[in-house]
């Protein structure tokens, strides 16, 4: 892959570099991403279980979904493009804003990550707010009760109508509008404020690189567009960085 020199002369002079991800730099670790044709919001109504009114209807339904996904993401593994951001700290000060909730960023070994939309292996009590790790759990299709309390315990994942955690967005956003380069990796960019993150970035003028299988509503705002996957051109990408720092 030829990359544009204009890029090329970024990598080399950038200091900070930031990456905001979607599902779709999941997709090589087989997770499904939400939109397009196998995405999850075809098979399934968001209003139906990803809402706190969904989940105080039928705790269960929604619990069983959650843990339907979690078992997905605790057998996958963190695939090439999550492995090429984590080395890049070799190199760079690296920020990860991400939209995804499964911890497949810290798993490859990034260490500044700034998480949108929560985890999924963490879990609050909706009554008194003690946190537990799936692993304390007992994990079973029903929804679990609080060991202190009795309360209903959920995901600790943002649902549609919550506001997104402050530390993480402000802290994202912060990265972004210090960035010189904002990679926009495998996400539609379409839901906000998260989206929000990449146009901080240019505003502040930091350099857009989206890296995605197909255009998307950010396309007219980047730099440089990198159509393919992200698995096969993030390892590019630390090739070239390689070779310009060694
Ligand atoms: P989407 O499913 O909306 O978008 C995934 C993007 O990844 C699409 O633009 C695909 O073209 C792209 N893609 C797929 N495979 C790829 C690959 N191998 N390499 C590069 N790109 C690839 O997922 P998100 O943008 O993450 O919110 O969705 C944003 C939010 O919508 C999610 O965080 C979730 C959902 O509702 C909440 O749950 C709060
Ligand atoms: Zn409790």
């Amino acid at each position: 892959m030829q990359f544009k020199q204009e890029f090329l002369d970024k990598l080399k002079d950038a200091k900070k570099i930031v990456f905001f991800t979607g599902a779709g730099i999941s997709a090589e670790s087989s997770i499904p991403t939400f939109r397009g044709k196998d995405g999850i919001w075809n098979k399934m109504k968001p209003e139906e279980l990803a809402n706190f009114d969904a989940f105080i209807r039928n705790p269960d339904l929604v619990w069983e979904w959650y843990q339907h996904r979690r078992i997905i993401v605790n057998t996958a593994l963190p695939n090439a493009g999550h492995t090429a951001i984590a080395e890049l700290e070799k190199y760079y000060d690296v920020s990860v804003v991400t939209q995804n909730i499964d911890d497949l960023h810290r798993r490859a070994g990034s260490t500044k990550i700034f998480e949108l939309h929560g985890n999924i292996e963490r879990n609050f009590c909706i009554e008194c707010h003690t946190f537990y790790n799936s692993p304390e759990l007992e994990i079973t299709n029903t929804a679990p009760k609080c060991k202190k309390c009795g309360g209903l315990v959920r995901p600790d994942v943002v649902w549609f109508g919550e506001m997104l955690p402050q530390d993480e967005f402000s802290g994202g956003e912060k990265a972004a509008e210090w960035s010189d380069i904002c990679f926009v990796v495998g996400t539609s960019a379409v839901v906000y404020p998260a989206a929000h993150i990449p146009i901080s970035a240019k505003r502040s003028g930091s350099y857009i690189v989206e890296i995605n299988i197909e255009p998307t509503e950010l396309s007219r705002y980047t730099d440089y567009s990198l159509f393919g996957k992200a698995g096969e051109i993030l390892p590019k990408i630390v090739e070239e960085v390689k070779k310009s720092k060694s």
